[in-house]
This record gives C-alpha cells, sequence and structure tokens, in this order.
C-alpha cells in the first residue's frame, strides 16, 4: 500500500447516512387497465398455482401471479430428465404439464382467490380455436388477465410455431382477444426469432391489450461420455440469470416498437434486475426461475427494488420505466 494513504480507524468513520425510507415509494403500477399493488409478478411454470410457495409467505404480497401454463385438455408433459442446470441458469423441456384449464378453474382459481392478488391465467394452444375456447373459459371464470403463450419451446403443435411467425401470431391473438369479453389479453413472445419486433408490432396490431417477454431461449446439454443430451427431448428452453441481458435488450427494443404495455422477464433475481427491465422499458416485472434458488426470491426482488427508487429519490416506481438513457 502507497505510504501517504492514511486509513480512517473503523470506530472514526463518520457513520453511514441512514438508508432512505423505502416504505415511502408508491410501488403500485397499472399494466393494461389491471392494478397491481407492485410491480412484481410470478412468471408461469414456476411458481405452479401458488400452494408450495404459499407455505413460505402469504402470496398477497404479490403484485400478480401467473399460473402454470393451462392447455385445453390436462397434458402429462414430457418424459424426464426434463431440467438441467447450466451455469447461470437451467434448461427445461417440462412440455406444459397441467391438469387442463376446467380443473384450473374449478380447483385452483378458488384457492388463489383467497389472496389480495392479481391471478394471471397463462394458456397454450394446439390451434387458434383451442385458444378461443380458452379465452372463453378464464374470461367467465373472472381470472384477472390472460396470457396468451405464442412461445413454448418444448411442445410440438403451436407452441413455437405461433410465436415465429407474425401473421399466425396475429391469427391466435385475434381469435383470443374475440373471445376474451372484457378481460385483458398479453401475449407472450419468443426469443427464438431474428427480430421480435416483427412479432410484437403483429401482435399489437391483432389487438393485443399488452405483452410480456422473454420465454426461454432454446438450448442443449450433452453428456461427453454417454454422448446423450442430457435432457430426454434432447433440446430444452434456457431460463435464469444467464438471459437477462437477452431479456432486457428485447423488452428495449419491444418498446421502441410499440405502445402497449411490456411485463418484462428473464433472469430477473435481484432489485437491479427488476429495476433494469423497467428502464428498458417495461411496465411490470416477472421472476421466475429465481424461485427455484429462493422461494422469497420475488418478495425480496420487490423490496430491493423499492429501496433502489427510495435511494434515488423516486416518488413512485413507476417513474423508472422506460428511463433508459441511450448513448
Ligand atoms: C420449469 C419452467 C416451466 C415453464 N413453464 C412455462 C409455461 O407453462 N408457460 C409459459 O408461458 N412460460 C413458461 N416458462 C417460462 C417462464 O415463464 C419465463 O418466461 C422464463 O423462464 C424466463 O424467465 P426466468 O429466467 O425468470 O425464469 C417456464 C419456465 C421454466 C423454467
Amino acid at each position: 500500500m502507497p505510504k501517504n494513504i492514511k486509513l480512517i480507524p473503523l470506530d472514526r468513520r463518520p457513520p453511514a447516512p441512514p438508508a432512505a425510507d423505502r416504505s415511502q415509494v408508491d410501488l403500485s403500477v397499472n399494466l393494461a387497465g389491471m392494478e397491481m399493488k407492485n410491480p412484481i409478478v410470478v412468471a408461469s411454470g414456476t411458481f405452479g398455482f401458488g400452494h408450495e410457495y404459499g407455505e413460505f409467505y402469504d402470496l398477497s404480497e404479490l403484485g400478480g401471479i401467473c399460473a402454470k401454463g393451462l392447455t385445453l385438455h390436462r397434458r402429462e408433459g414430457n418424459p424426464g430428465p426434463r431440467i438441467a442446470e447450466t451455469p447461470m441458469g437451467i434448461l427445461n423441456s417440462v412440455g406444459l404439464q397441467n391438469p387442463g384449464v376446467d380443473y384450473f378453474i374449478e380447483h385452483e382459481l378458488p384457492f388463489l382467490r383467497q389472496y389480495d392478488v392479481k391471478v394471471i391465467a397463462n394458456i397454450s394452444g394446439n390451434t387458434p380455436e383451442e385458444y378461443g375456447v380458452m379465452c372463453e373459459k378464464l374470461s367467465a371464470a373472472g381470472v384477472d388477465m390472460i396470457e396468451v403463450n405464442i412461445s413454448c419451446p418444448n411442445v410440438k403443435a403451436g407452441g413455437l410455431a405461433y410465436g415465429t411467425r407474425p401473421e399466425l401470431a396475429a391469427e391466435v391473438t385475434e381469435v383470443a382477444k374475440g373471445h376474451a369479453g372484457s378481460t385483458p389479453v398479453m401475449v407472450k413472445l419468443s426469443p427464438n426469432v431474428t427480430d421480435i419486433t416483427e412479432i410484437a408490432k403483429a401482435v399489437e396490431g391483432a389487438g393485443a391489450d399488452a405483452l410480456s417477454l422473454i420465454n426461454t431461449l432454446r438450448g442443449m446439454r450433452i453428456d461427453v461420455n454417454t454422448r446423450r443430451p442430457i435432457l430426454k427431448m434432447n433440446t430444452g428452453g434456457l431460463s435464469g440469470p444467464a438471459v437477462l441481458p437477452v431479456a432486457v435488450r428485447m423488452v428495449w427494443e419491444v418498446a421502441n416498437a410499440v405502445k402497449v404495455p411490456i411485463l418484462g422477464m428473464g433472469g430477473v433475481a435481484k432489485g437491479a434486475d427488476a429495476a433494469q427491465m423497467l428502464l428498458a422499458g417495461a411496465t411490470a416485472v416477472a421472476v421466475g426461475t429465481a424461485c427455484f434458488d429462493d422461494p422469497y426470491a420475488p418478495v425480496k426482488v420487490r423490496d430491493a427494488l423499492a429501496q433502489l427508487a427510495a435511494d434515488q429519490g423516486l416518488a413512485r416506481v413507476s417513474e423508472l420505466t422506460g428511463g433508459v438513457r441511450p448513448w
């Protein structure tokens, strides 16, 4: 150490200034007419229907719960192994295992309705008509929003095919909107495309009330000794911290291309990650894979985001939305 630097003994350092009071920050956001008390949603497929996490904390702490992806009829999903760890994330090929839309409405929705939290139903169909039937049922059942998944990389029919072709994405959106009554429809975009803004614009033009992004990025791992892929489906979808910069870039591109609000997700695990999503243009943020690492992650992200806003002297967290200052 250079001789001319004097260290101040710890006990004589001035105390750190008190942290700004995060409880003064207004966390409420409005996502396509859906008022949430805070901008933190949990991502579809990473929170089941909330039962397990509900044993850790009161689910009313969250802004919204995006339920596990539903199909018209129940699905067993893909054979295992269907989860593989990667540096900074996971690959999954779950393949939309779920009990079907009717079961959800009868058995799971009443459970979620006990909480003061917005309920978003996530749906996948094999045909545009299936999306329409599910929208009709879910709208009648009174969910707060319908998230139309046109981006699942782990199913053969429908799924990703709709999310990678603008005209098909628009067709599904139009049918969903036509059957959702007054329930807002949010379309979930795939990152597995060359230009995500093309799909975003097509879907907005077809009447989507909001967009959510990103779903998982297609990936693969191979066991070098057996020469077998780790996942039984060979490939899967990558999520977790590794995808955050891709997701932030895509949210930013889409926010610059459309007017509808965005639910940003992909690798959010910390308050600053959520702030990046908002600055890039998202109105609200979903936490997914981070829940597997720490069930409290969504609540911690909410509190750290509030602290970050308080430290920056903001009165409302919504002031962050679109606030990035590009060079
Ligand atoms: C195990 C698993 C299951 C998922 N299932 C669904 C699903 O049913 N529907 C859907 O739209 N997205 C599904 N996703 C994607 C997530 O909702 C989210 O878009 C993605 O994981 C990126 O966010 P994250 O990095 O915070 O997890 C799933 C993700 C994982 C890891």
